[in-house]
């Protein structure tokens, strides 16, 4: 102890900055260890020695990290910060520590946590984040702890876990995750077959169990029976004609999103044209009354059931229409192109060229050009002056749900003829 005061001292004469006053500094096994434990603190003291490899905060009354934190001690590879009352750590409070290998934060109040601090911290091996306030973590939390070994995240608010969340960790070996409140709801189905699969060692496997639904409280998620779940499908069908009445210039294209999943899936819209540009439609935006459930009367309106109902249909309203269907088990996405022609006009869209032809039904597509893939499906409606029997065409389409075997038939491409205007 003798000797320590007397380093200080040394290094108050100017070698170096003094340890600050309410902590330790000694030199040991080629580290230098601050040791600030047990002292009542209640923030980080200033005036460290650069050179600090090993920081003790432990149990002290820290009540947070700000941004900052730690910018006097780069060098750190152990820091230790249990039982304090830390509820936040700021983005940028440990982002700077580079060459950390140790992180202790267990026993705290750490509901507010930049996970975004993870993503440089490569070195780390281990993480203690056991017994706070954690009620979620992104999924890409741990994406750069290439070298993390061991993770303790028991004994904290976790409903869920995002599949994937610890696929980044190659070096895992052993990971706590007992005592949080799961919600055993499809989102944790991956977690079982993860958890049996892996061989990182998972202790207390009795005690990582659901809380919610009432239904299985206390089931160890081991012995989870299986649940009723699936990832979305989705057909994309479309209706250029509502009731079957004749299309006319002016008319309502619709096109309906028709999602299969369980839990039942949330629908988005992800639509380009040259009129309105990218337009992200979460749906629905329309209400059952037909108001605008935000805002002014969207352009295109999307309704519960999986419509969307573009009214005044017209060139600038040409372009991408994409249907994306996300439940806990994933996200899957169907698309459309829609174009506008009239007889014997050239059309170019999206790599292929075709003209219109009425008696077919079908665009002639130019051979060397076809469409890329399954997505790129193309409806071109197409304003005629002349008889309609593509109309009708396009009417079993829609009754029978199963654009996609004429679009087999066309090319991939759909022709709808409008009647005579
Ligand atoms: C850290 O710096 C101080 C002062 O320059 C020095 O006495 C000490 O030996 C250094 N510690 C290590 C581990 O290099
Ligand atoms: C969905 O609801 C809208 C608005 O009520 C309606 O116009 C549309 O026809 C419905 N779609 C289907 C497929 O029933």
């Amino acid at each position: 102890m003798q000797e320590l005061r007397l380093l200080c001292c040394v290094a108050l004469l100017g070698l170096t900055r003094a340890c600050p006053e309410p902590c330790d500094c000694s030199r040991k096994y080629g580290f230098q260890i601050a040791d600030c434990a047990y002292r009542d603190l209640e923030a980080v003291p200033p005036g460290f020695p650069a050179n600090v490899t090993t920081l003790s905060l432990s149990v002290n009354r820290l009540p947070s990290l700000p941004e900052g934190a730690f910018r006097e001690v780069p060098l750190l590879q152990s820091l230790w910060l249990a039982h304090n009352e830390i509820r936040t750590v700021a983005a940028g409070a440990l982002a700077s520590l580079g060459q950390l290998k140790s992180l202790d934060l267990s026993h705290n109040l750490l509901s507010d946590f930049a996970w975004s601090d993870l993503h440089t911290l490569g070195a780390l091996e281990l993480l203690k984040m056991d017994s706070n306030e954690l009620s979620s973590i992104p999924r890409d939390a741990f994406r750069s702890l290439h070298a993390l070994r061991s993770l303790q995240l028991n004994h904290n608010r976790l409903h869920t876990l995002a599949e994937g969340t610890f696929n980044p960790l190659t070096a895992l070996s052993h990971l706590q995750i007992n005592d949080n409140p799961f919600d055993c709801t499809c989102g944790l189905v991956w977690l079982k077959a993860w958890a049996l699969a892996t061989a990182v060692s998972i202790p207390e496997q009795n005690n990582v169990a659901c809380t919610t639904p009432s239904v299985l409280r206390g089931t160890p998620l081991s012995r989870l029976p299986p649940l009723p779940c699936w990832a979305p499908s989705v057909r994309l069908s479309y209706q250029p004609s509502q009731d079957g009445a004749e299309l006319r210039p002016g008319f309502v294209l619709a096109l309906h999103c028709a999602a299969d999943g369980q839990p039942t899936p949330r629908l988005h819209w992800h639509i380009q044209t040259p009129g309105s540009g990218t337009v992200e439609i979460t749906s629905p935006n329309i209400g059952t009354d037909g108001r605008a459930l935000q805002g002014s009367q969207p352009r295109f309106r999307a309704f519960a059931n999986g419509s969307l109902l573009i009214p005044n249909f017209g060139k600038l309203d040409e372009g991408a229409y994409s249907c994306v269907a996300t439940n806990e088990m994933g996200s899957t996405e169907s698309s459309v192109n829609v174009a506008l022609a009239t007889p014997g006009e050239d059309v170019v869209w999206h790599g292929f060229r075709g003209k219109a032809t009425e008696a077919k039904g079908c665009y002639t597509v130019d051979n060397e050009v076809q469409p890329s893939g399954p997505e790129d499906s193309v409806v071109i409606i197409y304003l005629s002056r002349g008889g309609s029997p593509e109309a009708a065409v396009a009417g079993q389409a829609w009754a029978g749900q199963r654009p996609q075997s004429m679009l087999l038939v066309c090319h991939s491409l759909l022709l709808v003829l409008l009647a005579a205007f």
